[in-house]
């Protein structure tokens, strides 16, 4: 037996927090039924959960691509608003994949695409703390002590951020500007941009060039690759806790 909404978000319907406003929302039966209860149990082999009336299951067919996103797409499976989406970049795929997590539509670099919603659930949980790397352009020249302290934790509008690591590459003296590597752990909205703009050094451009132990490498702006056995049974262990599987 499982817990609704951990069984929607495995399945990929939604986060675990987004399934459960879901299923408050009245948009999920069981078995023909509306439930509105949080952390019923559900028996996936026995029970029919719906979602908006179409049958929800645990895909069997597991697939993990790797995309080094450019500029101008957004993180989501569709839009609305007709904008380009991350999937217009991958061919087509009979598999139902999204991303996981999100970069912002002017952020570039590495995305992970998948249909294994588990994963992607422990990969985004702030427990785990899967580190996250992001080469970026800053305006003006950003003092060490400045980003020393903006290493160990800053107060920005949803609380202190967590230690991230900061790496100078480059200070661009004629055009007043900062090159650096910042590594954090958590994932919030926009949070690399609120961290500089907290310091008034906004953020030029910005390219998540890490996620746990994949990098960009051999990947062109705008292509992709699958990722391997090995790189997919890494991403488990380390969402699991296993510290080993960074070394
Ligand atoms: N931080 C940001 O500000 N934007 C992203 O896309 C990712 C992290």
């Amino acid at each position: 037996m499982e817990r609704l909404q951990k069984y929607l978000a495995a399945c990929g319907v939604a986060s675990r927090r987004a399934a459960e406003n879901l299923i408050l929302e009245g948009k999920v039966t069981v078995n023909g039924l509306t439930v509105k209860t949080l952390g019923t149990k559900v028996n996936p082999e026995r029970d029919t959960v719906r979602y908006l009336g179409k049958i929800v299951r645990k895909e069997t067919n597991y697939v993990y691509f790797l995309l080094n996103k450019p500029k101008g797409y957004i993180s989501t499976v569709k839009d609305e608003r007709g904008r380009k989406t991350v999937l217009d970049l991958l061919p087509h795929i009979s598999e139902r994949i999204f991303p996981v997590g999100r970069l912002d539509n002017a952020t570039e670099g590495l995305l992970l695409l998948t249909n294994d919603g588990e994963l992607t659930q422990l990969l985004l949980h702030p427990k785990f703390g899967i580190n996250k790397t992001y080469r970026a352009l800053v305006d003006g020249i950003v003092p060490k002590n400045v980003l020393q302290d903006l290493a160990s934790g800053i107060m920005l509008e949803d609380g202190l951020t967590a230690p991230a690591t900061i790496e100078i590459l480059e200070y661009d003296l004629q055009n007043k500007r900062t090159k650096l590597d910042i590594t954090i752990s958590e994932g919030r909205n926009r949070q690399v941009r609120r961290m500089f703009e907290a310091i008034k050094h906004p953020v030029i451009n910005l390219k998540r060039i890490r996620f746990a132990t994949l990098n960009l490498k051999g990947v062109a702006r705008g292509k992709f690759r699958p990722l391997k056995a090995q790189e997919v049974s890494q991403l488990k262990k380390l969402a699991n806790g296993d510290a080993e599987a960074f070394s």
